[in-house]
């Protein structure tokens, strides 16, 4: 029986792999020949398919060439909606944050969480700390006291070979604030690791630490095949490689909203204010203690925070790889929230590593970016850091409100309808109509296109 349902598909790879042959050289291709060939290769020469890949090649030359040089073998672009949440007030100040996502609903929620936190003194945050990690894997068979010894003695003539890469960094007040050699031989035999602490203020510094770590690397190789008179000095350090650590613990960020349980009545959670905290309470232990539920948790964190990080040009595989291994720190993952009621008082905080720059890499290169720090007052990346907190906490107290009041299809489906209505054209009489028709009816296109159809022949 499997057999038989597995075959049709089989045979249907099986063709597609013999008439899909390798393509040597595409890189080479010019842009053209490179849309070309997969327009003729998997579009059956389509031209439609053709016009929509150019389509969305960005108006000016000069834009569409930096966008081509972000990448390669690229064709067109891919594009995201850039929105904004207005009325964050971060430690009494006012900003408008940009938010590049996809999803819908996210800006929404973010919004109007803004906007309600606004009302109730908005949101505090701080930085804890902004040190960032690098690591040289090194292999030494040899014997591990002569190793720290070597590395002790020349420590400071290996800082000094550092000086042409740190000197800029350090102007800029940060740098290599300290670098150890660290044993871990009981975990792997021979693994030695010269763990590497940075400040790179304003940049991410993630090819700053790197250049940095490859050199500590190429220097203290050097100096250990100089030491002839060691008990075997035939013996190579071999350098397993040099990169930065995307985990940063200590480059973190804290944000908090607090107001008392008064400001938390009448504002349309058809609840008290004290049944709604012991369910808001109820559902940040859940995060914490299922494993299902904190990665939905988190992950709507991330829908706040990683929109922000694209919008300002920083890297979001690398905060989100970060957060995630936070939340599993103590070896469960756990929601990244808490919450605390005390003495009548609401306080929801998050925190959360978060490794970005406001100078250096696409920040400065892509011009949306550019955009996006200048509609923050050019913040500095402690600011930033601070701000994408602010948001990652509004996306979540915006979910888990809705989750524990109406749940969350109510505001999806609002949403969704919208959507669905602006794909429709419908005018704003039919807009209303439709709504009133659906406000208790399950959302789907087709049905509200069959209904705005009903609507369109009467
Ligand atoms: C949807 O993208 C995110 C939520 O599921 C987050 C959550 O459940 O907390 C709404």
């Amino acid at each position: 029986m499997t057999e038989l349902i597995d075959q049709p598909q089989r045979v249907s790879r099986n063709l597609r792999a013999a008439v899909l042959s390798p393509v040597g050289g595409f890189s080479k291709f010019s842009k053209i020949e490179k849309i070309n060939y997969i327009v003729e290769t998997f579009f059956h020469g389509s031209k439609s398919s053709k016009e929509l890949v150019k389509s969305f090649w960005a108006q000016k030359p000069e834009h569409q060439e930096l966008l081509d040089a972000f990448s390669e073998n690229t064709l067109t672009n891919f594009h995201f909606p850039y929105g904004v949440c207005p009325n964050v007030l971060m430690n009494n100040e006012l900003y408008c944050v940009p938010m590049v996502i996809e999803e819908s609903s996210v800006v929404a929620a973010c919004s109007k969480a803004s906007k309600f936190w606004l009302e109730r003194g908005g949101f505090k945050a701080s930085v804890v700390g902004s040190e960032k990690i690098g690591q040289v894997h090194l292999i030494w068979p040899g014997k591990s006291d002569e190793l720290f010894e070597l590395f002790e003695r020349e420590k400071a003539s290996i800082r000094e070979e550092l000086t042409p890469i740190l000197s800029n960094m350090e102007r800029r007040g940060g740098g290599l604030l300290d670098f150890e050699l660290r044993d871990h031989t009981d975990q792997e035999a021979g693994y030695y690791q010269v763990w590497c602490r940075f400040e790179t203020c304003d940049a991410m510094g993630a090819n700053f630490i790197n250049s940095v770590l490859e050199a500590i690397g190429r220097t203290f190789k050097e100096r250990v095949s100089n030491q002839t008179q060691w008990s075997k000095p035939d013996q190579d350090l071999q350098v397993v490689m040099a990169i930065l650590s995307n985990y940063t613990p200590d480059c973190r960020v804290k944000a908090s909203v607090e107001c008392s349980l008064e400001e938390l009545e009448d504002v349309g959670l058809g609840m008290s204010a004290e049944e709604f905290v012991a369910k808001f309470e109820r559902a940040v232990r859940i995060s914490k203690i299922d494993v299902n539920r904190a990665t939905t948790h988190n992950k709507g964190i991330f829908n706040g925070i990683d929109s922000v990080v694209l919008a300002t040009g920083n890297d979001f595989r690398a905060v989100e790889a970060c957060g995630h291994t936070y939340a599993a720190r103590d070896g469960q993952y756990r929601g990244l929230t808490d919450v605390e009621v005390k003495n009548g008082r609401f306080k929801f905080t998050l925190e959360i590593p978060l490794s970005v720059g406001t100078v250096g890499g696409l920040t400065g290169l892509h011009p949306m970016a550019n955009f996006s720090l200048d509609l923050l007052g050019r913040p500095s990346s402690r600011k930033l850091m601070q701000l994408m907190a602010c948001i990652g906490l509004a996306q979540n107290f915006a979910a888990l409100k809705s989750l524990v009041t109406y749940g969350i299809q109510k505001g999806h489906m609002k949403m969704h309808l919208m959507n669905i209505l602006k794909h429709l054209e419908a005018s704003e009489a039919e807009e209303e109509k439709v709504k009133e028709a659906f406000a208790e009816e399950v959302i789907s296109f087709g049905a509200v296109r069959d209904y705005l159809g009903y609507l369109r022949q009467i």
